[in-house]
């Protein structure tokens, strides 16, 4: 028994009480500093482990990364590919069989060496319209051919199918959030909230027949 053990509480301690208290204290703080150094090491050292871990597993998977593979139908469409009807791939456009004036034909392109039909993608869908040449615009006349200009016809706000027209306006209307577009001038964004053209498709005439000319002007896609 120590000369305080049946001190009463509150009492004052002895001096030796206080000695003792004091070491258990500064021993105990001793601890809790040796404790905190090893969590700060473990934890740099499953940083460093983690980070090394990271650098790999992304060297891994970045030589592992499948590589794209886009299929023939799925090619854009390139010069000298022929356009056929979406709703009948079976069908070559002509020059003759797109009205003036009127609402836009939605097609395919085909490459005519393989045969192979491009509609493995949406983004390959390209509307056709006619319109007397003296309407088009001196950016639009070089890509058109007998007055036909093609566009794209995804919509560059959300990527809806642009399968609308104003006739009262003459403008392509996309038919998700009415932003109109118009094909006698690049695609030219006439209202709505689309934030850009829409991309042409450079076109020529070939024996009466619509030859793509070469691939989309700008992106095709929504932003
Ligand atoms: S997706 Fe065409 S206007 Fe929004």
């Amino acid at each position: 028994m120590t000369p305080n053990d049946d001190a009463p509480t509150g009492a004052p301690r002895s001096a030796q009480a206080d000695d003792e208290a004091r070491a258990r204290a500064e021993a105990e703080d001793q601890e809790a500093l040796i404790q905190r150094r090893r969590f700060l090491q473990a934890g740099i050292g499953v940083t460093v482990a983690l980070t090394v871990t990271g650098l790999s597993a992304l060297s891994v998977t970045g030589s592992l990364r499948p590589i794209a593979k886009i299929t023939p139908q799925q090619e854009p469409p390139a010069d000298g590919d022929i356009l056929v009807r979406a709703d009948d791939t079976t069908r070559v456009v002509q020059a003759s069989d797109i009205p003036v004036d009127q609402k836009q034909v939605l097609c395919y392109p085909k490459d005519p060496k393989s045969g192979v039909v491009k509609n493995g993608t949406d983004n390959n869908l390209v509307m056709l319209q006619r319109f007397d040449a003296s309407q088009l615009g001196p950016d639009t006349t070089p890509h058109a051919a007998d007055g036909v200009v093609g566009y794209s016809a995804v919509c560059t706000h959300l990527c809806c199918t642009v399968s609308d027209w104003d006739s009262k306006n003459g403008w392509l209307l996309c038919p998700c959030h009415h932003s109109q577009f118009d094909p006698r001038a690049d695609g030219k964004v006439m209202g709505g909230p689309a934030p850009r053209p829409l991309p042409l498709l450079p076109l020529r005439a070939s024996n009466g027949q619509i030859v793509v000319a070469g691939g989309f002007l700008t992106s095709v896609g929504c932003s």
